[in-house]
């Protein structure tokens, strides 16, 4: 939309699970259902920032005004990601991102032998710090997912992956992953703003209005 404070702004927003194939009828995912991320991406475009929004398999429709590259793996979307990120001055990690992936793919359908079989699985790359290594100007927001010690955990990833912001969700018991509503928490370096419990929506609103506010701090026009 023309005319909001993040005209001219580009934001890039990594959204839903990743599929790491296990064979060619099998993955291995995260929960999350992309609704977090998409509302997040439609709340930055009402602000007048051009969207590039990366998404996982979701079954969501795009929300108004916002470029959508849709992606499979962990690898898929870090390719995309630094290929979006490379135009962009704001970038946001909402993505439930696989953190393993099975270390082969088996070419045909793995068949049922024995009672118990094993994968071997190998680390994807942290797309957050990858992209941070990359662009050390842009503006980034990541997620942290937690069950327990939710502020403790963010500020460490806030800290490790050179971010400006973490939102933290406590998961676990029916929270967050799935469903319409969230608490969020967003950590900064010198604070912490508690969005309380609401609408995805709602929060997505607050949080986009938050993040143009300290961007447009550290970058006056
Ligand atoms: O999609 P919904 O159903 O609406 O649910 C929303 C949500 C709960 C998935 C979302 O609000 C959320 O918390 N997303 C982050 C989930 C997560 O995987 O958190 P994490 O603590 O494992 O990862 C921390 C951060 O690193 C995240 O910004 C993540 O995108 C990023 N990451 C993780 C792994 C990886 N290989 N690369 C990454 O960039």
């Amino acid at each position: 939309l023309s005319g909001g404070p993040l005209q001219g702004v580009h934001a890039v927003v990594t959204a839903g699970p990743t599929h790491e194939a296990v064979d060619p009828v099998r993955v291995l995912t995260n929960r999350s259902s992309g609704k977090m991320g998409f509302a997040v991406a439609e709340a930055l475009a009402r602000l007048g920032a051009q969207l590039s929004l990366i998404a996982g398999p979701v079954s969501l429709s795009t929300p108004p005004g916002v470029k959508r590259i849709d992606v499979q793996s962990a690898d898929d979307m870090l390719q995309a990601s630094l290929a979006a990120a490379a135009q962009a001055q704001i970038f946001v990690g909402t993505a439930a991102v696989a953190d393993y992936r099975p270390a082969q793919t088996a070419p045909g359908k793995i068949k049922k032998s024995s009672d118990t079989l094993s994968l071997a699985l190998s680390r994807t790359a942290d797309i957050l710090s990858t992209v941070r290594d990359r662009h050390p100007a842009l503006f980034m927001v990541g997620f942290a997912a937690e069950t327990e010690s939710l502020v403790d955990y963010a500020r460490d990833k806030l800290r490790r992956k050179q971010l400006q912001m973490v939102a933290a969700n406590e998961v676990g018991g029916g929270r967050a992953f799935d469903v319409d509503d969230n608490h969020l928490i967003v950590v900064e370096a010198q604070q912490e703003t508690d969005l309380g419990h609401a609408p995805k929506t709602e929060l997505a609103r607050a949080l986009a209005e938050l993040i143009a506010a300290r961007y447009l701090a550290l970058n006056p026009s």
